[in-house]
């Protein structure tokens, strides 16, 4: 009787309590990502931004991504309405906010710098901004934190180096940097001297590798970046070699099926490697990505896989305590 009950399938609304009950840490989240087409009109107005959408439904509508550049040139733009440190902390106190209702504890985001200071935002409006805004998310929702700045791999090594010593004066706020944007033809080794300036500083190092680039980027990332997270990591299910050293390293990925989905990376997500990796002993974490544009935020994430690939309630909280266990807490 028992076995029956514990067999008994969840409704989708008890799993969805479940999986927010579990204490987890977003590992893999671009701030610029979560700007949400209602702040973006609200910011829009605020700095007299002209948007090139009609309506907030209309943004939304605008959201069919064939690829990641396609996102990229649409995500880039929307930074515009981000020009002060308000602006900064507003968008990461409304993620905050929305991370507590999915029973986050812990985040560890990603900024994009190179986004903001040739637009002549000072890189203390942004990084003053995102930790006002994450202190706060500390003091009233009991959120720690850690921040991760990216270097766009689309520009040159010369500018990543710029950007890193523009950042110098605020090194005591930045726990890590990170390797983001269009992945195509920028491996990670084009920026091995500013990760081993970033590492001399004490940071840690992650990058986004194999999402759109081959399995090849991800051996450079921890090999040449000493990347000690991957983000996404989708192309290691076609190196066997590689899952084994990811296995044995104890080298999480920072997996995000519904970005992966809308960016056609996966496009059915029943072919997400994520159970596989689980299966081969990787540490896999859930997360959001870009979640005001990929249709869900941390807790979507983990119900969209599950439903995808049957997941167990053991292999979902095995993710989230995995989530904590590498994060730089
Ligand atoms: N990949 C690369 N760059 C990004 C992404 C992503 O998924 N999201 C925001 N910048
Ligand atoms: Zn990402």
């Amino acid at each position: 009787m028992a076995e029956a009950v514990a067999r008994t399938p969840s409704t989708p609304s008890e799993l969805r309590e479940f999986v927010v009950g579990l204490p987890k840490a977003e590992l893999h989240l671009h701030l610029e990502g979560t700007l949400e087409p209602e702040l973006m009109f609200e910011l829009a107005a605020r700095n007299g931004v002209e948007l090139p959408y009609a309506s907030v439904a209309d943004a939304h509508s605008a959201y069919e991504f064939e690829d990641l550049g396609a996102f990229l040139d649409l995500y880039y733009a929307a930074t515009a309405v981000l020009q002060t440190a308000a602006d900064f902390e507003d968008l990461t106190w409304a993620y905050l906010q929305r991370a507590a209702a999915d029973g986050v504890i812990h985040v560890e985001p990603f900024f994009d710098p190179q986004s903001h200071l040739p637009r002549g935002v000072a890189m203390a409006e942004v990084i003053g901004g995102i930790t006002a805004g994450l202190r706060r998310g500390e003091a009233e929702l009991g959120i720690s934190w850690r921040l991760i700045m990216c270097f766009l791999r689309n520009l040159s090594e010369e500018d990543a180096l710029a950007t890193w010593a523009e950042a110098e004066p605020f090194l005591a706020d930045l726990h890590g940097v990170g390797l983001d944007s269009n992945e195509h033809d920028n491996p990670p080794v084009k920026f091995a001297k500013v990760y081993a300036e970033a590492r001399a500083a004490g940071l840690k190092a992650v990058a986004h590798a194999g999402e759109e680039g081959p399995a090849e980027y991800i051996w450079q990332a921890i090999d040449v970046l000493r990347a000690v997270r991957i983000d996404h990591g989708v192309r290691a299910m076609d190196d066997p070699e590689l899952m084994e050293r990811l296995a044995a390293e104890g080298i999480a990925l920072t997996m995000c099926p519904l970005s992966n989905q809308r960016l056609q990376v996966t496009p059915d997500l029943r072919e997400h490697p994520a159970k596989r990796f689980l299966e081969a002993g990787i540490a896999v974490t859930m997360n959001s990505d870009d979640p005001a544009y990929f249709g869900g935020y941390v807790v979507d994430n983990y119900l969209a896989l599950a439903a995808a690939l049957d997941l167990s309630r053991e292999d979902l909280a095995k993710m989230a305590a995995t989530s904590l266990a590498v994060s730089w807490r």
